[in-house]
């Protein structure tokens, strides 16, 4: 019976060896080591066996089935990896072409820019200052000395939300909000972002677009500080050879209030079609913090003083390239966006 094993073990072993896909182990296996096998078969018959030659023979069957199993699953991973193998080797892809370029796309032409407004500003030691889009009516208008009846309210279009929350016509409502949280200390901050007018939308004006506020509060602070820093501003953004002048203006939560031309840098204010022959550009509507507005941020105007400006970020990139629609901005167009 011994001899029998031997025979089965190595007939088993062959026909293994023999195997070449993966797909004909099953019946190898069935054939062999499963219940109806043969190795299984063979062993029912250790029964009929006496009690002397039982063990030997069931230990050697032992060992065979063990040899057969373990020479089966070697072989199985052989043909697995070989059938790999064959499918990378034949795959139609070449992985050693070099790959299609992942389209990258670049900051908008408004984010651009306030990323270099904000380090312009930050060389003169102002730092960034976040405020909300939607404010109360109180920071928006009432703390800027802007009552309920006042016609100033004129001046911005408001979209309400309700009769005491607005969208922001303007970033000055930050100033408010930051004298709040920075009181004691000096500030000198530039607040930009999103402000919103409920206005006819036209190829010069939106709804939305963004602007860049600035606040400096401290001792002894005065007018020529304010031009002082919108000069190096202007210098800074548009060449050295920058002029800046200034003309009295009116806004209520400054005073006196200023507006602030440059010269155009264009045509270094010969006069052209984008500064309307008159040679120069308006930067910015500014002042000196109002008396008011500086208690109602908590400061002592005895003590404090202040300026502000505020301007618009659209404007001038559309002078700079020339673009003739605002509209383009907030469009999504992806031809009008690569340009930048
Ligand atoms: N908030 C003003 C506007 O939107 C601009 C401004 C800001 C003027 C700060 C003076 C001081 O028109």
């Amino acid at each position: 019976m011994l001899d029998q094993l031997h025979a089965l073990k190595d007939k088993g072993l062959r026909e293994l060896e023999a195997l070449r896909e993966v797909t004909q182990l099953p019946e190898w296996h069935r054939q062999y080591l499963s219940k109806k096998g043969e190795l299984t078969q063979f062993l029912k018959q250790l029964g009929q066996l006496s009690a002397e030659e039982r063990p030997a023979l069931g230990k050697a069957a032992n060992e065979v089935k063990q040899s057969l199993s373990e020479q089966f699953e070697l072989h199985q991973k052989q043909l697995q990896e070989k059938k790999l193998n064959e499918a990378l080797e034949s795959d139609e892809i070449d992985v050693t072409l070099p790959g299609r370029p992942a389209p990258r796309g670049h900051l908008h032409p408004c984010t651009q820019a306030l990323r270099r407004i904000a380090s312009v500003f930050g060389e003169m030691g102002f730092q960034v200052y976040e405020s909300p889009e939607v404010e109360t009516d109180e920071n928006n208008f009432q703390l800027l000395n802007i009552p309920s009846y006042h016609p100033a309210r004129d001046m911005w279009d408001t979209f309400w939300i309700n009769d005491e929350v607005v969208l922001r016509t303007h970033t000055s409502p930050g100033q408010i909000r930051a004298m709040r949280e920075f009181y004691p200390e000096p500030i000198r901050i530039i607040l930009p972002g999103k402000v919103y007018r409920y206005e006819q939308i036209t190829p010069r004006s939106e709804h939305q677009f963004y602007q860049i506020e600035g606040l400096a509060v401290g001792r002894n602070i005065k007018m020529t500080d304010l031009i002082g820093v919108i000069t190096e501003y202007s210098r800074k953004m548009y060449g050295m050879e920058r002029k800046v002048r200034i003309r009295g203006s009116y806004f209520p939560f400054t005073e006196p209030s200023i507006e602030v031309d440059m010269d155009c840098n264009l045509c270094d204010g010969e006069g052209c079609r984008v500064c309307k022959y008159a040679g120069w550009l308006e930067v910015a509507g500014a002042g000196m913090v109002h008396p008011v507005v500086l208690k109602n941020g908590g400061y002592d105007p005895e003590e404090w003083s202040g300026f502000a400006f505020g301007f618009g970020l659209e404007r001038p990139i559309m002078l700079q390239h020339g673009v003739e629609d605002i509209r383009y901005f907030y469009g999504n167009d992806l031809k009008f966006l690569h340009q930048f």
